[in-house]
């Protein structure tokens, strides 16, 4: 692929010996507008260098270049040299690159292999999976999606909250007043329901709490009875769970949650205070944050058990270990900022260098209309009636708008669930929001089914065709303005893939493949494909396809399909 920008750099290296290549590289800007050129170079910085004023200096230096086959025209406007580039080249280059790479157009090498742990969704068990959990499930389902397409070697966790007191109100609640069957039946709410009864209950008799920590001291024991109980509630849970992993398309290398880390406590326990971090306090131990204006942290509890910052503590350590990452995401809601930037402190405290590699990525909240979520309320909405829904929504509209449809119940599941997904990946993730069912059920606008349908409309347009079309194009016939936006476009999209990483922003995948859709949309409104001109629809559709191609490609990386026909 040509870099217009490096070759740009060289031509004017030739010309401006005092400059180094990297900062002539730097000072070159894409204008606003693409009329004013593809590229521009200001020459205000070489005033001081050449004692001469800036636009005297742009006219001297294109007087020198002369004419370039890579370039249509090299102007000037006032201080700038202003680069439009040869058309057909650019055409010919961005459009046999999509085609050469086919699925993987976008993607590079940049990861060099190296380790990116992205940890994401860690939902609690015996507890809902509800709205709240999409933003962490999406978005690190996409970033893990979006390191991996740039060439690192990524490891997706599901950190699952699967240890602590609560468990031991659990198992007393089941023992009391639960029925195995009828759990079985219905996991989550008969888990939630007895779950609420024992906060009833023990407001009433205080002993069941008592009952409780004793039922989670003989977990951390392994005693056989507890174990039994607490691993079925796991297994009960995670079959809910996975029914919606499976909707969403997303899948985990590792399922190490809360508890897989309880046998590694008391290493991590030891070692800190070898390190003297641990400080007595009323018989529990803290570490003292203050001095890092912080509020104290909490370590282990007067009975000795641990909590949820011990086990991250322990699950950092651990993970350095096994995968010696280079990055260690953390895809949690911003309620949570304190907790990490409590426990990446005492990472730092303990001496361990790496502790700057762990990253926390958080996001805004979602709330209902009635207020913020409360599963002990009863007030919640579970994602898996979100998706169910918008699958039924869609199947009604295609019922209505394209009842011969192949496919119907794949693709109205590809489509329904693409635009819960799409939706949630359209914002800049730190953005609180409250979640209504009108607007979540609303496709119309810049949404997935918009993009998903110009992706199969332009698979359409090339069965219509039945055209072979990939070699011997006449690119010279893409010179249309619209078409050389599309073309524009179409070159940014390794760049955009690059951009969302470091970012840590899906949503910027997710603006581009809008983008992307809205300009050949308007191309294929102004030109039409399928004319008669056999040459000039053959071009075209070269187009055609490079745009289905990298919707196709983009799409996938924020975990939406792209059906071929909807
Ligand atoms: N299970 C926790 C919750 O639902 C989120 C866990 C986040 N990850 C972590 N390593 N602390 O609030």
């Amino acid at each position: 692929m040509i870099d217009f920008k490096k070759e740009i750099a060289e031509i004017l290296q030739m010309q401006i010996s005092e400059f180094g290549i990297e900062e002539i590289y730097s000072m070159i800007e894409i204008p606003p507008n693409s009329d004013m050129g593809d590229f521009a170079f200001p020459c205000f910085k070489l005033a001081k260098v050449f004692r001469k004023a800036p636009n005297q200096i742009a006219k001297d230096i294109v007087d020198s270049i002369g004419a370039k086959e890579l370039f249509e025209k090299i102007t000037i406007a006032g201080a700038y040299i202003n680069f439009i580039i040869n058309k057909e080249i650019f055409a010919r280059t961005v459009i046999e690159e999509v085609i050469k790479k086919g699925d993987m157009f976008g993607s590079s090498e940049i990861g060099g292999g190296k380790t990116v742990i992205v940890e994401f969704s860690s939902t609690n068990i015996a507890k809902p999976f509800h709205i709240g959990h999409i933003r962490s499930t999406a978005i690190g389902s996409a970033l893990n999606n979006i390191y991996k397409f740039i060439g690192y070697n990524t490891v997706a966790i599901n950190h699952l909250g699967d240890y602590g007191t609560q468990f031991g109100k659990q198992i007393v609640a089941i023992k009391a007043w639960g029925d195995k069957s009828i759990i079985e039946s219905n996991p989550i709410p008969e888990l939630l329901k007895l779950y609420i009864k024992f906060h009833e209950e023990a407001e009433k008799d205080p002993k069941l709490e008592d009952e409780a920590r004793e039922w989670f001291k003989k977990l951390e024991e392994n005693d056989k009875e507890a174990t039994e109980l607490w691993q079925w509630i796991k297994d009960v849970s995670l079959m809910e769970f996975n029914r919606v992993y499976d909707m969403l398309g997303i899948k985990f290398d590792s399922y190490a949650g809360e508890s897989f880390y309880s046998d590694k406590m008391p290493g991590v326990l030891e070692e800190m205070r070898e390190k003297e971090l641990l400080v007595k306090s009323q018989g529990a131990e803290i570490v003292d944050l203050e001095p890092h204006g912080m509020p104290t942290a909490l370590i282990t509890k007067k009975d000795g058990s641990t909590l949820y910052i011990t086990r991250d503590i322990a699950a950092a350590i651990y993970r350095k270990n096994h995968y010696d990452f280079y990055k260690n995401i953390y895809v949690v809601g911003s309620q949570q900022n304190l907790h990490f930037k409590q426990w990446m402190k005492i990472i730092e405290l303990m001496g361990y260098e790496w502790g700057k590699d762990c990253i926390h990525i958080p996001f805004g909240m979602i709330s209902l209309e009635e207020g913020t979520m409360s599963t002990r309320k009863g007030r919640v909405v579970f994602l898996e009636d979100v998706l169910k829904k918008a699958v039924e929504k869609t199947k009604e509209i295609i019922s209505n708008k394209n009842p011969n449809l192949e496919d119907k119940e794949k693709v109205a599941k590809e489509v329904g669930i693409g635009a819960i997904v799409f939706q949630e990946l359209s914002n800049n993730r730190i953005k609180d929001y409250v979640f209504s069912w009108d607007r979540t059920l609303n496709f119309d606008g810049e949404s997935g089914p918009y993009v998903q349908y110009t992706h199969a409309r332009a698979s359409s347009l090339i069965r219509k065709a039945g055209l072979d079309y990939l070699d011997n194009i006449n690119f010279k016939l893409l010179s249309e303005k619209e078409a050389m936006e599309l073309i524009r476009i179409l070159n940014k999209f390794p760049d955009v893939v690059i951009d969302s990483a470091r970012k840590y922003e899906p949503s910027v995948v997710t603006r581009y493949v809008i983008d992307l859709a809205q300009a050949f949309n308007k191309f294929y409104h102004d030109h039409p494909i399928l004319v008669d001109d056999v040459e000039l629809q053959r071009a075209r559709l070269a187009l055609v396809h490079t745009v289905k191609q990298t919707i196709k490609n983009g799409l996938k990386l924020i975990g939406v399909a792209a059906p071929e026909r909807m």
